[in-house]
């Protein structure tokens, strides 16, 4: 019993010390905090991808991925494609990988790095997906303008890429979420 009593102590130190790391780290560091994109964003997003892709096997890259909740939902729906998720927090980045190890998603890996550091042209993405904040979003799209090529479709959810050019929009009366606005470079 005491043995028991012991490690859950352990246990709950360890979980307090989790959560108030990960509190002051996304708050003050990364200035983005960890929400994950909604199932109605996954629905609208399925559908996008749909509508883009012009080949079967594609790249799919979400920036700022978060615990990978939306990677594993759409690598769920397309198999034959490949997932990225580029995350800073070391913490949810590894709480990523025991994940898809735990699942065997054999279509998903995760980075733990900082997406105004990491090569995105090396990812070769088909598709860039963001769900960050507006500041962040108006500094990745300057880094995005000089980064990548003309065919990728770059999706944002919420917040602006000012630097980009917009090709569409998808309102879909999201309170959280959305709405969802579609880019490439074209410059
Ligand atoms: C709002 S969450 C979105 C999660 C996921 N993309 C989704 O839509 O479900 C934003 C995530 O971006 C991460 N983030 C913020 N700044 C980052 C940076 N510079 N590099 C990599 N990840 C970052 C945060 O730690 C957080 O987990």
């Amino acid at each position: 019993m005491i043995y028991f009593k012991m490690a859950w102590l352990v246990f709950c130190n360890i979980l307090a010390f989790y959560i108030l790391f990960n509190t002051i780290y996304i708050c003050f560091l990364s200035g983005v905090p960890a929400i994950p994109s909604s199932k109605k964003t996954l629905n609208e997003l399925e559908k996008i991808i749909k509508k883009y892709k012009n080949k079967d096997k594609f790249v799919f890259v979400d920036l700022g991925c978060g615990t990978g909740k939306l990677l594993f939902m759409v690598a769920k729906k397309f198999p034959n494609a490949k997932f990225i998720g580029v995350e800073i927090n070391p913490f949810i980045a590894m709480y990523c990988n025991l994940k898809k190890f735990l699942f065997v998603r054999k279509n998903i890996c995760f980075i733990r790095g900082n997406i105004f550091k990491v090569n995105i042209k090396n990812l070769k993405p088909d598709f860039i997906y963001l769900y960050l904040g507006e500041k962040i979003s108006i500094d990745i799209s300057e880094k995005l303008k000089s980064d990548i090529g003309r065919n990728i479709c770059i999706i944002s959810n919420k917040f602006e890429l000012n630097q980009l050019d917009l090709i569409d929009v998808v309102d879909y009366n999201n309170l959280i979420n959305g709405p969802l606005r579609i880019y490439k470079n074209r410059r």
